[in-house]
């Protein structure tokens, strides 16, 4: 039997945050052996909000090393680039013609970003149809995602379906989508959704006193010591409960609710948690950095891996669309 699809990408727009490890890269890593894996940097995708090019360039390097360092083994996926396969937005030209702009419309994305502040460009406005075609060129079966690219990969598959009903054929697989269930949304300092866009992030890398620091800003309420507290309430222990044993979370949520634990407690308990979580993959990063061209080496066997697999997918799809020419 053939191996499933799995495919999953990351816009590299910022320092990854918890948010990102725990909503996908945590899975990317355990699904690796699982099937035929693709990672991209979704760096088009990054270009609708980052216009700064040495940045996005070091924010790509830098999500890679950050990859290689929790454990992502490029000899077990394929980790590339997205735009080193030109294919992608080649197919997403071709969706394009056949998305109402009604469906865009419904977009919950744009709206979220726009409201952020994003400036409303067509990237972004079109930007569940460049997903589509990052799904669908390696005829992708599996999607891990976060819960809020819920409605993307929704339209994935509907465009999926409107292609190969157009065509009448099966020429694009109809993947689907894989929500990490024990997490939906990684509560940030705020308490809000955690995102590069809020500031209110936990870097992933993040160690020692700045580590200290960010955990003391997470927001609390008034509570004094001495009284006894809700964990279900509570942003800190939201994050205690992603880090820790069953053991220790239910230890931890009796301290809560017994009085005389207080917030700066569990902060602490928290950063011993991501200490225990971290401490190789900071030390593995470190080693990284003193091996300069292995990125880029990872990153060309990576995208000429994915350029076949995406050609493969696009012959017929040129052929059966008419693009293509036909030798008499
Ligand atoms: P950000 O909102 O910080 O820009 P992205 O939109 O780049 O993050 O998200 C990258 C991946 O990380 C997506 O698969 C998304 O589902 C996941 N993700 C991001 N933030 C969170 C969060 N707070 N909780 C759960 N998953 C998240
Ligand atoms: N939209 C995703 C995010 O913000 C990134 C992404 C781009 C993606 N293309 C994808 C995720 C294809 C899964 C599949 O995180």
């Amino acid at each position: 039997m053939n191996k499933k699809v799995i495919l999953s990408g990351i816009q590299p727009s910022g320092t990854l945050h918890l948010g990102n490890y725990f909503g996908a890269m945590k899975q990317h890593i355990t699904l690796q052996r699982e099937g035929e894996a693709y990672y991209f940097l979704a760096n088009y995708h990054a270009l609708t909000s980052l216009q700064d090019g040495e940045l996005l360039r070091k924010n790509t390097h830098d999500v890679v090393l950050d990859y290689l360092a929790l454990g992502l083994d490029p000899d077990s996926c394929t980790l590339f680039a997205q735009s080193d396969v030109p294919q992608t937005t080649e197919l997403a030209w071709i969706l394009g013609c056949l998305t109402p702009v009604s469906l865009m419309e419904k977009g919950v994305s744009y709206k979220d970003k726009i409201s952020q502040g994003l400036s409303p460009n067509i990237g972004l406005f079109t930007y569940p149809i460049l997903q589509a075609a990052d799904i669908l060129i390696y005829h992708s079966d599996l999607v891990p995602v976060g819960e809020d690219q819920k409605q993307n990969i929704e339209i994935a598959r509907d465009l999926a379906n409107k292609f190969n009903y157009a065509y009448k054929g099966e020429f694009l697989n109809v993947p689907e989508e894989r929500i990490v269930e024990s997490v939906s949304i990684v509560p940030g300092l705020d308490g809000r959704k955690m995102s590069k866009s809020y500031q209110n992030t936990i870097p992933i890398f993040e160690e020692g006193n700045a580590l200290k620091t960010r955990i003391g800003l997470i927001q609390t309420d008034s509570t004094p010591l001495e009284e006894p507290k809700n964990p279900d309430t509570c942003n800190v222990f939201a994050l205690i409960k992603l880090f820790g044993t069953q053991e220790e979370v239910n230890e931890i949520s009796d301290l809560y609710r017994s009085g005389g634990f207080g917030y700066g407690h569990a902060k602490h308990r928290l950063k011993e948690l991501m200490d225990r979580e971290f401490s190789e993959p900071r030390e593995k990063r470190k080693e990284l950095l003193d091996r300069p061209g292995l990125v880029e080496e990872i990153l060309q066997e990576g995208g000429r891996k994915a350029r076949e697999k995406a050609e493969s997918v696009m012959g017929p799809i040129r052929e059966v669309t008419g693009l293509s020419r036909r030798s008499e």
